[in-house]
């Protein structure tokens, strides 16, 4: 397919092509070329540049007066596979019980597991497509999905298969993650496991039919004070160096436990979350390679605090955004919405906002070559707005949907 997009009124995320991931005062800076032109050729960018420069051949185009052109969204951080959903666990905490004691008495991430164990391949996939359509109309290109909710190595696999067959029916770009520690079950307990040996026992599980069958691409366990504490990460490290899945690691979401300067003395590709920081663990951060994932809709869902984003942002660290789409903290999956919320809530400004969600998001997925910026050469993976004033008005004008349309792989969605 070859398509020529022409009068675009801004092209935005024209970085250099070698651009990996902004840091710093870099990231307050999100190009974009004024009247500008786009050529897709076999689902790469071909060229683009101001339209006083706009080559006159055969390309079919395509007049984008009055809009805008960005690269897709890179979603580096979500549940989306899953069965079921949990609206009566919101029931419960608006009636005051908070998501920690609801998980204590068997709800929450158990809740999600008993729906996964009880539910079909073919069925989790079909809910899960339901929920992909929807974040694709909203701009998402490319998406991380985590299992996490099978808790047994059966479901662990179920759910990393659905991922794997929902990649090969959509043009969005579906990443893989094996959340291999995220609650310790029932059964577990009774075998008189803990969070350590179940980690560990999940780990040799799993990973050889991971290996066998190309089901992830990442490690990642949710490290916290009542869930898997630092046993269980030195499990996670071991088998990441061991098997070349680098970790992307939930952590400090409730409580600081050190896990931050763990798992980045670790080279962890990412750590997620961040809402509860210690001045080391901002230290930890600072100049790092290891990416600050920032989640702003799961704080504003259970109404915890929102990550640092200034503080890490004035520490060199590198802050990408996701939505940690799940059932249970963040039952949406707008990157728009998570860009408002970035800026409204954490006071990024919508250009830190816009790079975070769309070429740091890249860099967390270890994808910069492919993804999130317009770049000679790169996926064809673009969002047209409808009729907008500018680029930054993505993250000003919240709730609802400014994209006319996705084009994924060079293919209009
Ligand atoms: O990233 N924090 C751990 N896991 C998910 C939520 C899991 C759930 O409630 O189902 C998260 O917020
Ligand atoms: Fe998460």
């Amino acid at each position: 397919m070859n398509l020529r997009l022409i009068n675009i009124k801004q092209l935005g995320g024209v970085h250099p092509s070698n651009t990996t991931a902004l840091r710093g005062k870099a990231l307050d800076h999100f190009p974009f070329i004024e009247n500008a032109y786009l050529t897709l050729l076999n689902g790469k960018i071909k060229d683009f540049g101001p339209m006083s420069q706009c080559p006159h051949d055969e390309t079919p185009s395509k007049d984008l007066t009055g809009r805008c052109v960005l690269p897709a969204f890179v979603d580096s951080h979500s549940h989306l596979v899953y069965a079921g959903t949990r609206e009566q666990e919101f029931n419960l905490r608006l009636k005051g019980a908070s998501y920690e004691e609801i998980a204590a008495a068997g709800g929450g991430i158990l809740n999600s597991a008993g729906r996964v164990a009880a539910t079909t391949q073919e069925e989790m996939q079909r809910q899960s497509a339901l929920r992909l359509n929807r974040l694709i109309a909203n701009g998402t290109g490319t998406l991380e999905i985590k299992s996490g909710y099978g808790l047994d190595p059966e479901n662990e696999l179920k759910m990393l298969r659905t991922v794997q067959a929902l990649n090969e029916v959509t043009n969005a770009t579906l990443i893989p993650t094996f959340l291999a520690a995220h609650a310790l079950p029932a059964w577990a307990k009774a075998k008189g496991m803990n969070d350590a040996t179940y980690t560990r026992y999940m780990l040799e599980a799993c990973i050889p039919t991971i290996k066998k069958e190309g089901l992830a691409n990442f490690l990642d366990g949710f490290i916290e004070r009542d869930y898997f504490k630092l046993d269980a990460l030195t499990h996670l490290i071991e088998a990441s160096a061991a098997h070349s899945l680098p970790l992307k690691i939930h952590v400090n979401q409730f409580y600081d436990i050190g896990g931050i300067q763990m798992a980045v003395r670790a080279g962890a590709l990412s750590v997620d979350h961040l809402e509860v920081m210690r001045p080391e663990a901002i230290k930890a951060l600072h100049g790092s390679d290891t990416i600050a994932t920032l989640l702003p809709s799961c704080s504003y869902f259970l109404g915890i605090p929102y990550a640092p984003a200034r503080q890490l942002i004035e520490e060199d660290a590198l802050v990408a955004l996701a939505t940690d789409y799940n059932p249970g903290s963040s039952p949406g999956g707008n990157m728009q919405l998570v860009c408002n919320m970035a800026c409204a809530k954490m006071k990024m400004t919508p250009a830190e906002a816009l790079n975070a969600a769309t070429i740091n998001g890249a860099a967390a997925l270890n994808m910069s070559d492919r993804k999130g910026s317009i770049a000679i050469g790169k996926d064809a993976d673009i969002l047209i707005t409808k009729e907008i004033p500018s680029l930054e008005y993505l993250c000003y004008d919240f709730g609802t949907n400014h994209i006319q349309q996705t084009i994924l792989a060079g293919q209009p969605v």
